[in-house]
């Protein structure tokens, strides 16, 4: 190491994913290894991603994270797994520019800083965990020039969150448990990339709820220890599920990639309330959405929309393509409207030129929307303002990339502090 001045610096971008095949229950709590396999999609990060920057410098005397703009503490066990793991992968850098020169077992000895930044509210129950590691092992990886594919880093990430280990890669993701008790074959591989089914629009409904709700990490540890619905799931159910929807992915056939997501999410749910005690993650206004959902596929026919839940009351719902979704939008602002003093541009947020698409971006219009036929009368009145915080309307995206722009770094690139 040369001049002992340099700060030498790394950002990338990581997206979210939603599982359509779920995963829920450890067989090793510190490996974070999963009892089933589970199928996730990535979500599209212009609208919901994680940014971080990670910097080394032989001035740095101590390792440091700041999570969306507040110090963090990197003690917990997750986190000095995931950088065990990675410096034990670090290779030899050198940037002659700025007089940098990194050998292989320097790292062992430099310290690192980490700032870390999601695009949407982490209050609002959407996995930021699973952004954040995935984030984390991603720019690391870059940083310390580790020679690993993606699958290899995904085994990684996992240490930090299991699903984590799923947005290493975009579009459709499968998450392969694995069998060897060390974890190395307990892996992220993708299925087909966001440009395989690019029809697909999916909706968050953002639902508000006052509950403090259950963690993923203990709520999953209390069925395992007590749900029997739990085992025959993880045996039965899902193997089969598994392959069903990969061929859905692969045929791209919306009916069976519907009703496998479906029941796959209810049947976590289920799940949830066969733990003791049981965990409620679905609220009233989640079962409104479902209902809503069932009544107008089975009035269709044929599957338009699927719906997925993970450990919150927040509905993810999958348009089999971008004029259903306009519907389904409208549907889902007649009966869950704005407060009146809400602007629909903040209230339908990530790719919002749906609005236009759906006669909506002019002032007042959410009254003049009609119920949906087929359903009106059947899920209740529309008096449900303020049970959705906000939609988001995104897509299947990419995975994670490195952003060269130096702009858009979190840390200073002469102190390596936070800017
Ligand atoms: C319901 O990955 O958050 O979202 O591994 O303990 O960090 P830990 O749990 P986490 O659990 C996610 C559970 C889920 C389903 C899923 O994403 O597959």
């Amino acid at each position: 190491m040369a001049a002992e001045k340099w700060v030498y610096m790394v950002t990338a971008q990581t997206p979210t994913n939603i599982a359509v095949i779920k995963y829920w229950g450890k067989r090793d709590e510190v490996r974070i290894l999963p009892v089933n396999d589970s199928i996730s999609v990535t979500l599209d990060p212009d609208h919901l991603c994680t940014v971080t920057t990670v910097a080394v410098s032989p001035s740095f005397d101590r390792d440091r994270m700041w999570l969306n703009g507040k110090e963090i503490s990197l003690s917990g066990s997750r986190y000095q797994n995931c950088l065990r793991e990675i410096r034990g992968r670090a290779g030899d850098v050198e940037d002659k520019e700025k007089g940098v020169k990194i050998d292989k077992k320097d790292w062992e000895k430099l310290h690192l800083h980490i700032a870390s930044h999601n695009n949407f509210p982490t209050a609002a129950g959407l996995a930021s965990s699973a952004a954040g590691f995935a984030c984390l092992v991603f720019s690391l990886a870059k940083l310390m020039n580790v020679d690993e594919d993606a699958s290899h880093l995904s085994a990684i990430a996992r240490q930090g969150s299991g699903s984590a280990c799923r947005s290493l890669f975009g579009g459709f993701v499968k998450w392969e448990m694995g069998s060897k008790d060390d974890g190395s074959d307990s892996i992220a591989v993708q299925l087909a990339d966001e440009k395989h089914w690019n029809d697909l629009v999916i909706i968050i409904a953002v639902v508000s709820s006052r509950q403090k709700e259950t963690s993923s990490t203990s709520g999953m540890r209390e069925s395992v220890e007590t749900s029997l619905l739990l085992q025959h799931r993880a045996k039965e159910v899902v193997p089969k599920r598994t392959l069903q929807m990969e061929e859905a992915i692969k045929n791209k056939d919306f009916a069976s990639f519907t009703q496998l997501s479906c029941a796959d999410s209810n049947q976590f749910h289920a799940v949830c309330l066969d733990t003791s005690p049981p965990i409620f993650y679905m609220n009233d206004t989640s079962h409104r959405i479902i209902s809503l959902v069932e009544k107008w596929n089975r009035s269709e026919g044929t599957p338009q929309v699927a719906y997925t839940f993970d450990a919150g009351p927040n509905a993810v719902l999958i348009a089999r393509n971008r004029k259903v979704a306009v519907q389904l939008l409208q549907g889902l602002l007649y009966y869950f409207p704005p407060k009146s003093d809400t602007d629909m541009k903040s209230y339908v947020v990530g790719d919002n030129s749906i609005l236009k698409e759906a006669g909506l971006d002019g002032a007042n219009s959410v009254e003049n929307l009609q119920p949906p036929p087929e359903i009106k009368d059947n899920i209740g009145s529309q008096d449900q303002k303020g049970e959705v915080s906000y939609f988001i309307c995104t897509k299947p995206g990419r995975g994670p990339v490195v952003l060269p722009d130096q702009t858009q770094a979190l840390l200073d690139p002469e102190t390596g502090l936070p800017k």
